[in-house]
């Protein structure tokens, strides 16, 4: 709960851009006094993705109980906040217009600096917020002036080099992203939307939970490209073969039944989470793999991990291990704010803040696609 003892400014944050209704406060010193996501996915649940449509209608009905349960956890009133931060885009453009517009409304309202914020400057610092802690929330950790991004999520899978906020793109991917692929695979297996959690979790199950000799990628070849950029569709076509071809074998590969609790897995041919565990192999093979190439090249420094991606628990062991062998300073992202969160959006608008900037609320523009 907030106190007068709370340094300012205190920071809302929205965050509209897809499929998630999230509000966030945030004190002067980057603690999450609350961080609430809305989740849509029963509205989508029915077309196997999200509608754009009933986002934008699904965010403008969670709002007023989002905003609500965000002030009260943190124990503010609209009065208390110093700061206010809304997502600009990349995302849809209806979902984001809603959430900029009542960002710049509540700014203008309340007299105070806005931010638009660029979604994935908010995914970049979300390595160094800390895990909420209801009685004691602490401080986000010091952001350094040099960091390695990496987002992985289901629209960006990317590298990048952070200094003092300015951000530079080393390479992204061609043309899935790593989270897509794992929706798609999860798909053809009739597993419900977004898939990735749960092509994850069977996976896990076939490597023994963590704690037997993980598979490697097997049948699948892992995309070795030139400089610093991903590739993500040659696996996707070579997992979709795959499952075709354990189906003209006879194996049953329709998961849907699999898709509750942590139980599903003992319901799954063992070839098809054999198949899965191969697939996450690869996957994270190849982020290794660019890993490898760019740290040859020159020192990541502090490597920071972020986006809804980043949960994959595979990822999460092997980059554990790959930057503590190489003496890498490794940022993973907290599993809270890995997906699509507003606490992330508010210390980035925390972040642009300390270093004098501030965002006109009038001629701030959402948009579907633009470049950090
Ligand atoms: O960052 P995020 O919440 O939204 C975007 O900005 O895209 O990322 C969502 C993506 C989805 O594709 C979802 O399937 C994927 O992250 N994802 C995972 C895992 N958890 C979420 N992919 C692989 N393994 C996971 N454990
Ligand atoms: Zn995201």
């Amino acid at each position: 709960m907030a106190d007068a003892s709370h340094p300012a400014p205190l920071v809302l944050g929205i965050e509209t851009s897809c499929d998630d209704t999230a509000c966030a406060v945030l004190d002067g010193d980057g603690r999450v006094l609350s961080s609430v996501v809305s989740s849509q996915l029963a509205a989508h649940r029915p077309y196997g993705g999200v509608v754009p449509e009933i986002a934008s209608r699904e965010h403008l009905r969670n709002w007023p109980a989002v905003s609500a349960e965000a002030l009260e956890r943190a124990g503010v009133g609209w009065g208390e906040i110093g700061l206010v931060a809304a997502t600009r885009g990349p995302g849809l453009v209806g979902a984001l217009l809603v959430g900029l517009s009542l960002g710049k409304a509540i700014a203008y309202a309340l007299g105070r600096p806005f931010h638009a914020v660029h979604h994935l400057e908010g995914h970049l610092s979300s390595p160094f917020l800390r895990p909420p802690a209801p009685a004691d929330p602490a401080p986000a950790d010091p952001v350094p002036q040099r960091f390695t991004g990496l987002v992985l999520s289901g629209g960006h899978t990317a590298l990048y080099t952070v200094d003092g906020g300015a951000v530079a793109t080393l390479g992204e991917t061609r043309d899935d992203a790593m989270g897509e692929v794992f929706d798609k695979v999860g798909k053809r297996l009739r597993l419900p939307y977004p898939q990735g959690p749960h092509v994850d979790r069977l996976a896990e199950a076939a490597d023994g939970e963590g704690t037997a000799p993980a598979a490697g990628p097997g049948r699948f070849g892992v995309a070795a490209l030139p400089g610093h950029g991903f590739s993500f569709s040659g696996l996707k076509s070579q997992a979709l073969k795959a499952i075709e071809a354990l189906e003209a074998h006879g194996v049953a590969t329709d998961l849907e039944a699999a898709a509750d609790g942590d139980g599903g897995a003992a319901a799954v041919a063992p070839e098809v989470l054999r198949l899965l565990a191969e697939f996450r192999a690869a996957a994270v093979a190849q982020v290794l793999g660019r890993l490898e190439r760019l740290a040859a090249e020159r020192p990541l420094g502090v490597l920071a991990v972020s986006g809804g991606a980043a949960a994959n628990r595979r990822l999460r062991r092997d980059l554990g291990a790959w930057c503590a062998a190489r003496g890498v300073e490794l940022r993973l992202v907290p599993l809270v704010y890995s997906g699509d969160n507003a606490a992330m959006i508010a210390h980035a608008a925390l972040l642009r803040h300390r270093r004098g900037l501030v965002d006109d609320p009038f001629s701030a523009e959402a948009a579907s696609r633009i470049p950090l």
